[in-house]
């Protein structure tokens, strides 16, 4: 087999990279919206805040069969990278995806990281190929979705002024796009606050977040062409950012929308800040994004805090993944 990088300008290359990727989840994870190349283009020049992902296509006599990617972050967790292989389903059991597994641990390592870290549905192929190759299963995500079509509006409306009840000393302010310049670096410090969220037995430093950070995902996301919403929580008194909760609405197919960070302000904690700001969401997205039919999240698994909310809220788990690494 023979594996190629693929250069983002590179439209052929990047649909069939597309085909492989979507050939794999139809099988694995059949739930999922298939990707399109505008999306892949997407994670391949911008990724999610600047720093984009590198795929490669494997090709057996010119074709192609087999797709993955290699990520890494110079923001932190500098010895890490995340890999990810995928093998057209009627090629499978052949070696491809060991092969293809090996190409990208030698990039891995040419870019001097020392730990690297992939996923896979639970349950699926992916347990005993990993496994195969010496990674060790560190922590669990789940994949949620809130169906909207489904959702009682009555309840949510009666959960935003429950939390209300509680969150009196708050605001709630919106901002679509880029949230204004001055607020970037209390937004920064903001962020920061999802390290408190669990990363189970990952090797895994906190994330950094300077406010250039910030500005780049809000480019990122709006070169990508998706809308993104950010609702805070601002305490009246001081004036301070408290909490925030952003989704983005996908700007090729606006039916569906991505959950991104959630994320409260230790200061801040145990107002209902959380469930104010979600609810508050749909509210919002309900008067302006009234096309969108559903919204996924993804948490770790031992995610109390946020899992309540999202239960309550009507999330459905859709799919499980385990996180591996080695060094
Ligand atoms: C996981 C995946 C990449 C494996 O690709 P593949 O080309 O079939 O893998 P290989 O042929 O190199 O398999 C190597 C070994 O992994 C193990 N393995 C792979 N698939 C397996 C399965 N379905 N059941 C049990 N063991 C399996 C076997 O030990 C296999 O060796 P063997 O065939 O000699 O017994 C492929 O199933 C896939 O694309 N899955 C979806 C994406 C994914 O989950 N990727 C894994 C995370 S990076």
């Amino acid at each position: 087999m023979d594996v190629h990088r693929v250069d983002v300008d590179d439209r052929a290359s990047l649909a069939a990279w597309v085909d492989v990727h979507n050939a794999a989840e139809a099988l694995d994870a059949p739930w999922q919206t298939p990707l399109t190349v505008h999306r892949a283009e997407g994670d391949a020049r911008y990724g999610w805040d600047g720093e984009p992902e590198t795929p490669f296509l494997g090709c057996v006599d010119g074709e192609p069969v087999a797709a993955g990617w290699v990520s890494a972050s110079d923001y932190d967790n500098l010895d890490a990278a995340w890999l990810g292989v995928r093998v057209r389903p009627d090629l499978r059991r052949r070696g491809l995806g060991s092969a293809l597994l090996a190409a990208l641990e030698r990039y891995v390592r040419d870019l001097g990281r020392g730990v690297v870290g992939t996923l896979g549905w639970a349950g699926s192929p992916a347990e005993a190929f990993v496994s195969g190759h010496g990674f060790e299963a560190r922590a669990r995500e789940a994949q949620r979705r809130q169906v909207l079509a489904e959702v009682d509006w009555a309840d949510i409306e009666a959960l935003h002024a429950e939390a209300g009840t509680h969150a009196g000393d708050y605001e709630l302010v919106r901002w679509t796009g880029r949230a204004p310049e001055d607020v970037l670096p209390a937004l920064a410090a903001l962020t920061a606050s999802i390290n408190d969220a669990p990363t189970d037995d990952l090797t895994w430093e906190d994330e950094v977040f300077p406010t250039e950070r910030i500005a780049a995902y809000e480019r990122a996301q709006h070169a990508r062409g998706d809308l993104l919403h950010r609702l805070v929580a601002r305490h009246r008194v001081t004036g301070e950012l408290a909490g925030h909760t952003v989704v983005a609405v996908d700007g090729e197919r606006p039916a569906f929308a991505d959950q991104h960070d959630t994320a409260v302000a230790p200061a801040h904690r145990g107002h209902r800040l959380g469930l104010l700001l979600k609810t508050g969401m749909n509210l919002w997205l309900r008067e302006t994004q009234p096309q969108v039919e559903r919204i996924d999240t993804w948490n770790a698994e031992s995610n109390r805090h946020m899992l309540a909310v999202n239960d309550v809220m009507g999330y459905r788990v859709v799919g499980r993944v385990v996180l591996y690494q080695r060094p």
